[in-house]
This record gives structure tokens, sequence and C-alpha cells, in this order.
């Protein structure tokens, strides 16, 4: 049974005991909607832990004003229903009264790696993930969290957060699940159009070809950039809003393609917004 747990001082009455038990505890941080991408990290968390628990908790913080927080998918009963198949141990389901009684009084802010990419272009928005998971972290006092690589720049200032705020945790990343046709599971992708989600196959398409060039030896970053413009362009109706190369987990955007880097593209269609992103090893320089 998925023990459903809502209020802060519960969740820290159960983990109090599994503590004195000594139970390893692995933790997957989620908004719920969950997909098969949650569900592939509650499976690794679930067989590399003693306990499992897995949080679903709409965060404000990190919505702009004129993004999609009302409209989020919600669905716990589907989503339990979901993690009591796979045996999950607890949910931690708190309301937005339960996590923030009253305005912070005390802010966190994410410097230099949220002025690029995602974060330039949703002002704010790390500084509310860091925000809650940093609760979350010292709620649930979990051994290992799992994060999507999915959402890369998410996963690489949640590392740099734990490093430099000293969480005795272990942030494990867990590869971007897909569709049949390439598409990253995403809980945004039910706001497609039935003809935006058959466009929406270019994302990865756009990526497995900037791959492919790298492959046959292109090492340009605008050369990679430009051919997946005029793929995505050619392809499909939605706006593109970004495609960049940038240095992984450093987050510094890159003229060539050398050492790790990812590339990551964000299009907009009418309703969702859709990022994805390729990790790419390139050959360090001396
Ligand atoms: O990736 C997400 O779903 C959210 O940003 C997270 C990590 C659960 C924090 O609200």
């Amino acid at each position: 049974m998925t023990k459903r747990i809502t209020t802060v001082q519960e969740m820290h009455a159960v983990i109090r005991t599994l503590k004195k038990e000594q139970k390893q505890i692995g933790f997957v941080p989620t908004m719920g909607a969950l997909h098969d991408g949650h569900l592939t990290m509650v499976k690794t968390s679930l067989q590399n832990n003693d306990i499992t628990i897995v949080s679903v908790f709409v965060n404000p913080l990190q919505f702009g004003p004129n993004e999609d927080f009302d409209a989020y998918p919600r669905n716990i009963d589907s989503d339990q229903e979901k993690l009591e198949a796979l045996e999950t141990d607890y949910i931690f389901y708190p309301s937005v009264k339960e996590m923030y009684p009253e305005p912070l009084a005390i802010s966190l802010k994410v410097n230099r790696m949220a002025e690029v990419l995602e974060g330039a272009k949703r002002p704010g928005h790390f500084d509310g993930v860091v925000t809650v998971v940093n609760k979350l972290f010292n709620i649930i006092r979990p051994d290992y969290a799992y994060f999507g690589k999915k959402d890369a720049q998410q996963l690489a200032i949640i590392e740099k957060m734990v490093q430099e705020f000293n969480h005795p945790i272990e942030i494990i990343g867990v590869d971007t699940i897909r569709e049949a046709d390439g598409l990253a599971k995403s809980s945004r992708n039910v706001y497609l159009t039935e003809q935006e989600r058959q466009e929406a196959v270019h994302l990865y398409q756009s990526l497995t070809l900037a791959k492919e060039m790298y492959d046959a030896g292109e090492r340009s970053s605008d050369a990679l950039i430009n051919a997946m413009h005029e793929h995505l362009s050619a392809n499909t109706s939605g706006s593109i809003e970004d495609i960049a190369v940038y240095s992984y987990p450093e987050l510094v955007e890159q003229q060539q393609v050398t050492g790790q880097i990812f590339i990551s593209l964000a299009v907009k269609f009418s309703r969702a917004r859709l990022i994805d992103n390729i990790i790419l090893k390139g050959e360090k320089h001396d």
C-alpha cells in the first residue's frame, strides 16, 4: 500500500522512524501528472533503496505570472494508482498552505546558472525550484534523490545546490523517457493539438540530426544549430525559442563542441512550450 501523507509534521514523524530503523530512503520529487518518465525514476528508486517516497506538489513559486500554474494538469487519484501499482511506499502530497503557510521571509536565488536557457526565459523559475527542493530535502532527508535529464539545467542546478548547501544526498540523473516516435514524455504534452503532436516528433529528430552531424565530425555549434533550425522550421508550426550548445554541467555557451556539452531546444506551440536536449561527450581540448 502507498501511504499518502499531507502534513510536514506527519512526514517528519515517519522519517524519524525510518532513520531509526536505518532505512535507505530514495526520493522522487514531482509535480504530479505522472507519466512513464516519472515512473522510471520511481522504479529506479525502488530497486536501489529500502523505502521510496514520491512528492506530488505543484509549486507556485516556480511559475511566472503568465505561466500555467492554474492549468497545470493535476490528478492525484490516478497518480496514486500508478504509484500503488509499483508498490511505492509513500506519497507526500502537501497543500500550498502546508508548504508556504505565509509568504517566505527568506529567499534562495540562483545566480549565473539561472541566467541562461530556461532561466533566462523564465525569470525566478529556478529560484522557486531550489526553494521547494531545499524544503523537500529537509522534510524527507533522503539518501538518494532522482531527477530527469530532460530538465538538464534543473539537474545541474540541483547538483550545485546540494554541493554548496551541503545536503548529504546523492543526486541521480535519470535518462529521458520517450514515446515510440521519440517525443520526450512530459506532463505538458497533453496541451498539444493533434496536429502539433505529430509535428512534435521533429524536436527529437532535429537533435538526432545534430548528433549525426557531430558523429560525422562536425564541431561547430553554429553549423549544428543552423541545421536544427532549418529542420524545425520546415517541419513544425511551433515557434523556435531557443537552440543552443552549452557545456554540461557548467552551463557555459560553447562555440565549438569540446568536452561534455548539451544541445538544448525550446519550441512554443499554441498552448505548450516543449523543451528537449541531448548530451554529447566531445573530446577535451588540451
Ligand atoms: O521537475 C519538476 O517536476 C519540478 O521542478 C520539481 C523538481 C518537482 C520541483 O518542483
